[in-house]
């Protein structure tokens, strides 16, 4: 409030417009150091330093307007000091719009076999090499300021559902103590932190939780927790019930999701942030995102089809190539493939939330939901 020292260079979220059609839609601006970010957005992740198979050029042209990094695979390769010596990731990677790092407590849960969870952090070992490792509140946010990205998130643990409810309230109350802790290691200096609320599908937990993180006056807040193994029905009702409980006035991110029905679903539950490795995995593994449903390029049903993957498509992918070239690139393990495919899907999920904000702007939310959600059911069968 009072610091007007550093206010301006840290993320402001501006609310342009709430959805009129009886959603919870909005359309918003979120202004970062390196630029504006309209929302509802979806960032395409770029885990170790690269958004997989395209480059920084690619995602100008495809308008791109943020991206994400992880601390825990950037943290064990190349190092935070190395990227800290080289200027920083916007400068280390050549990309100089907005950025945000994800804290790595969720990647040391998921990735790292051998992690020892206690109220310092969560020592483990390295996925790559075994090297005995530590990351705790005050560590995560030290590497994520080092990183310098525009928004650095808290360091959480999100328990997996099986646990009892008893180390589910163990592991939240915990959390809640590791954000203090991350506010405090906080600089303000460039990077903005958003807090995260965990809880699983379960109410009383969840809401607990959402105040005891939304007491603490942040730039933004995610949901976490989700998209870990639930049906997406359980997801889509635990979203509609705990987004609304985050403040209006703050951007709300919806961490590791999701698909195009998750993403359009979530969105009208009042999400205005999404991350997924969706569109890029899939496309490395020949699944393209059309507008008539899923296309599985390595069939032999293309071997001699000139059409582009999507004829509504228009990427450079599409733009240019048959679907028999796409899938005998994918099929002889080009790698020129992957490129193609992961410009061509990334593009697929970016459009689509441009028609999001569009649809929000002209409030024809409710219609826009239901018709995708239609055609989307139509299309799986
Ligand atoms: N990515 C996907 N889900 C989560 C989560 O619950 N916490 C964090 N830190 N990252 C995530
Ligand atoms: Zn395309």
């Amino acid at each position: 409030k009072g610091d007007t020292r550093v206010a301006p260079s840290l993320v402001r979220y501006e609310l342009l417009h709430e959805d009129a059609s009886g959603t919870r839609a909005r359309r918003g601006r979120l202004h970062t150091p390196h630029g504006p970010v309209e929302t509802p957005i979806f960032m395409p992740v770029g885990t170790v330093g690269s958004v997989k198979g395209v480059g920084p050029d690619d995602l100008l042209t495809l308008d791109a307007q943020i991206i994400l990094g992880n601390t825990y695979h950037l943290m064990l390769r190349p190092g935070d000091d190395l990227v800290g010596h080289m200027g920083g990731l916007h400068r280390f990677i050549s990309w100089d719009r907005p950025m945000l790092t994800d804290s790595g407590g969720f990647q040391v849960f998921s990735l790292s076999e051998k992690r020892k969870i206690t109220e310092e952090g969560a020592a483990f070992q390295s996925h790559l090499d075994g090297r005995h490792l530590m990351l705790s509140p005050e560590r995560s946010i030290e590497i994520q300021e080092t990183l310098g990205a525009d928004i650095i998130m808290a360091f959480d643990e999100c328990p997996p559902s099986t646990e009892s409810r008893a180390y589910l309230e163990k592991s939240l109350a915990r959390t809640t103590r590791w954000l203090h802790r991350c506010v405090k290691a906080w600089s303000r200096e460039r990077s903005s932190l958003f807090g995260i609320v965990q809880g699983g599908l379960d109410q009383e937990l969840r809401k607990r939780h959402t105040e005891e993180v939304c007491a603490v006056d942040l730039p933004g807040y995610a949901l976490g927790g989700y998209a870990v193994g639930e049906t997406p029905e359980a997801m889509y009702e635990g979203v509609a019930w705990s987004a609304p409980l985050l403040p209006r006035d703050k951007p709300r991110y919806l961490m590791g999701v999701g698909t195009p029905v998750d993403l359009v679903t979530c969105v009208e539950h009042g999400v205005d942030m999404f991350d997924c490795v969706l569109p890029t995995r899939c496309a490395r593994n020949g699944l393209l995102f059309t507008s008539e449903g899923k296309l599985v390029i390595r069939n032999a049903t293309w071997a001699r089809d000139e059409r582009p993957a999507d004829p509504a498509c228009s990427c450079y992918t599409c733009r240019n190539f048959s679907r028999a070239y796409l899938r005998h690139l994918f099929v002889a393990g080009e790698i020129l493939a992957m490129r193609l495919n992961s410009l061509h899907n990334l593009h697929y999920f970016l459009t689509l939330m441009k028609q999001v904000r569009e649809a929000i702007a002209e409030d024809r939310y409710a219609q826009f939901a239901r018709d995708f959600r239609e055609r989307a059911r139509a299309q799986e069968t």
